[in-house]
């Protein structure tokens, strides 16, 4: 088959921790390509090579399923896959996280398969890991596209990344039925949420809380928490405290149990988990995805071999060389967390 008459090789993979939300973009991307190839179809006056058609190929696992081939025309029963998966969180393609993508050796191999497939560009939907790789790719010549989707919000490229308000809705919500149990038996509650070394997920939970600590500055050690929940204890009038901290900071089981030493209040624990990462996407996520799957498709389209980050900053989204995007400096939290922490009568300066 002459070149003029083969299909534009689109691939997209999600990769990393999974976050509600995947699916719509494999939907949004999906959906464009098959609109613009009807626009294609519809005007005669595009010469041959611009009325070439896209073609969406889903690779199965992430960057691992690079390795192992497992790439994927749509057929019908993808096809109805991709429809019926915008309610539901994961990513019907699978995701891993794939140490040996740091290899050079590895990428090589995966560029020669990506070539073998005939895919002139790729779309990733995951974190910072993903990213790295996607910015190696490309120096290999692969046009990549990185979307943020994971629920910890830890990609500074962008305000929110996708699965992050859905994240913040179940943390939310479980909050609530740990205040309902913590209030009946007047306990203090420690509840752990995920978010890696990023503050956000507890930060904006928080608001629903009497105390929480983060890996951002503010740093609260173990014996300072403790002293802030007993002052909190003596000094105002609660049914129960709850405190929200980020994973990685404390080992929860046992503050709980130092709290009940040092306070002689009953106190648990309860760590989250994995229960964060699943659920139906929330209205906002399928937006959020669904607008950045369009984006990524309209980046594609673009003539050149310019690959990019696509974000969301200040409401409108934005396309930014990915080695850029990975160089951004974390946003400072300061001013919030000390905000949210003043309601419960917690002051801290800057140091
Ligand atoms: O990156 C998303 C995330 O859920 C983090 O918040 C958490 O630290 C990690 O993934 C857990 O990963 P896994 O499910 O592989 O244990």
């Amino acid at each position: 088959m002459s070149e003029i008459n083969k299909k534009r090789k689109i691939a997209i993979l999600t990769s990393g921790g999974d976050s509600p939300g995947m699916n719509n973009v494999i939907s949004a991307v999906y959906r464009t390509i098959k609109a613009i190839n009807s626009e294609k179809q519809a005007n005669k006056s595009l010469s041959p090579e611009e009325a070439r058609p896209f073609e969406l190929m889903l690779i199965k696992n992430g960057y691992k399923g690079i390795l192992e081939k497992e790439i994927y025309e749509i057929d019908d029963h993808w096809n109805q896959l991709i429809t019926m998966s915008t309610k539901i969180g994961g990513t019907i393609i699978g995701s891993a996280r794939f140490k040996s993508f740091e290899e050079e050796e590895t990428r090589k191999k995966a560029k020669k398969i990506l070539d073998e497939f005939g895919i002139e560009a790729l779309i990733a939907v995951g974190g910072n890991g993903t990213f790295i790789g996607l910015q190696k790719l490309s120096e290999l010549g692969i046009k990549c596209i990185g979307i943020p989707g994971t629920i910890d919000n830890d990609i500074v490229s962008s305000d929110v990344t996708i699965g992050f308000d859905t994240a913040l809705n179940t943390i939310v919500e479980s909050i609530d039925r740990i205040r309902e149990t913590s209030d009946s038996h007047s306990r203090i509650s420690i509840i752990e949420v995920m978010g890696r070394y990023c503050g956000d997920l507890a930060i904006q939970a928080a608001v629903n809380c009497d105390l929480f600590a983060t890996p951002n500055d503010p740093k609260i050690q173990e014996h300072e928490l403790i002293n802030i929940i007993r002052d909190l204890h003596n000094k105002q009038n609660l049914r129960s405290i709850i405190v929200l901290v980020t994973e990685n900071l404390y080992d929860v089981k046992k503050l709980a149990k130092n709290i009940e030493t040092d306070l002689k209040i009953e106190t648990r624990a309860t760590i989250l988990g994995q229960i964060q990462r699943g659920g139906s996407p929330s209205a906002f996520d399928r937006y959020l995805a669904t607008m950045m799957g369009i984006f990524a498709v309209e980046q594609i389209e673009k003539k050149g071999n310019s690959s990019a980050i696509i974000g969301l900053n200040g409401n409108k989204l934005s396309a930014m060389p990915i080695q850029v995007a990975l160089n951004m400096p974390k946003p400072d939290r300061f001013n919030s967390i000390s905000k949210i922490l003043r309601l419960s009568g917690i002051f801290y300066k800057r140091k």
